[in-house]
């Protein structure tokens, strides 16, 4: 415990392809350190879990190393070490999970396992003091898109999710299939720049599910466009076709995040995972809010995406709970929020 009274945590998320570690005290980033495996995976667009789980491996020791140094805290001053137990790639989960579990036995402190989409809902926490329940919160990652209305910390509501691909899915399918690179939403993030958002109009889909996403039908939808427009000869120019594609996905989650703004009454709306982080999305949410008098709080781009910070940020708010995980717990690639 530091002299502020406030839990000194050692965060670390491996669940897909970013060893994230950090120091948090409180809520409060002492450092935040991360090793990228963007270089490893980009030959074969898209995320190979056995390449993942094995760059875990090497970055973890070092990344410890230098997030400890960087914050000037000894390991021994650390009051509980946090990993990332789910959702995610179960090798990749086991490499963090074990190192924390070890770390926090051999220093005689507690271990919390954390749940991954719960980590992203907790980011804006680190930034915003103002950020409290009632809440509706989007979280968009590569692997999950939810509308979450937390009454309390620690208390979720899934007001809606996708019922296929993940926002951030459809960013980098769509990307790759456009010859753009891994990972696909920043690239189409950055491609759209200067591109005209209403140049093609890709369909918006469940309009009928007021909190529900689904981007399958979008992808199918942009292949058939671009094979018959170049069969034609007559492609628009790529920043068009990349701002159009980020438009439909746009439009849907700012539209339903307000529909479940609409239905709950909440005045405070927030985001997370790395989809927030982009700059179209950012903008909307925030004219939407700003119109309606609603509060918003996304955290900073590099704490959208996966990080160790938010993990050590669910973590102190377990221990303020007293709530710990057993030495016995596992990985849970599968775990849903609020179940
Ligand atoms: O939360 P995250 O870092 O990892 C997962 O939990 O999956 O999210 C990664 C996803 C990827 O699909 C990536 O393409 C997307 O977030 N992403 C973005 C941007 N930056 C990352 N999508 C759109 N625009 C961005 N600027
Ligand atoms: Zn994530």
């Amino acid at each position: 415990m530091t002299a502020t009274g406030a839990p000194l945590i050692l965060g670390i998320e491996t669940s897909c392809d970013e060893t994230g570690v950090a120091v948090v005290e409180g809520l409060e980033v002492r450092s935040s350190v991360l090793g990228s495996q963007t270089d490893a995976h980009a030959r074969f667009g898209g995320v190979v879990p056995e390449v993942a789980a094995r760059a875990h491996v090497e970055a973890i020791r070092p990344l410890v190393h230098m997030a400890l140094s960087k914050a000037g805290v000894h390991s021994h001053e650390l009051d509980a070490v946090a990993a990332t137990k789910g959702p995610g790639l179960a090798g990749a989960l086991m490499v963090g999970l074990s190192f924390a579990k070890a770390m926090a036995w051999s220093l005689d402190v507690p271990f919390v396992g954390v749940d991954h989409m719960e980590g992203h809902l907790f980011a804006p926490r680190l930034e915003y003091d103002e950020y409290t329940p009632p809440a509706v919160v989007l979280l968009a990652s590569g692997g999950h898109s939810q509308i979450v209305h937390v009454s309390e910390w620690g208390r979720y509501t899934v007001m809606g999710s996708t019922i296929d691909d993940a926002a951030g899915e459809a960013f980098d399918k769509l990307a790759r299939f456009m010859g753009l690179g891994f990972p696909g939403g920043p690239a189409i993030d950055r491609e759209s720049e200067g591109g005209d958002p209403a140049a093609v109009t890709f369909p918006r889909a469940l309009r009928d599910r007021p909190f529900d996403f689904s981007f399958s039908g979008l992808k199918t939808s942009v292949v058939t466009y671009l094979e018959k427009a170049k069969a034609a000869g007559n492609v628009p120019p790529l920043p068009d076709v990349a701002a159009s594609i980020q438009e439909a996905i746009v439009d849907v989650l700012v539209e339903k995040t307000f529909n479940a703004v609409d239905e709950t009454g909440a005045t405070t709306v927030a985001g997370g995972g790395g989809v927030l982080a982009n700059r179209r999305l950012r903008e909307r949410l925030a004219t939407e809010a700003a119109e309606r008098g609603v509060d918003l709080h996304l955290p900073a781009p590099v704490l959208c995406t996966d990080n160790g910070a938010m993990i050590a940020a669910v973590a102190s708010d377990m221990l303020g709970r007293s709530e710990v995980s057993p030495w016995d717990v596992e990985v849970e690639p599968g775990l849903k929020l609020g179940l």
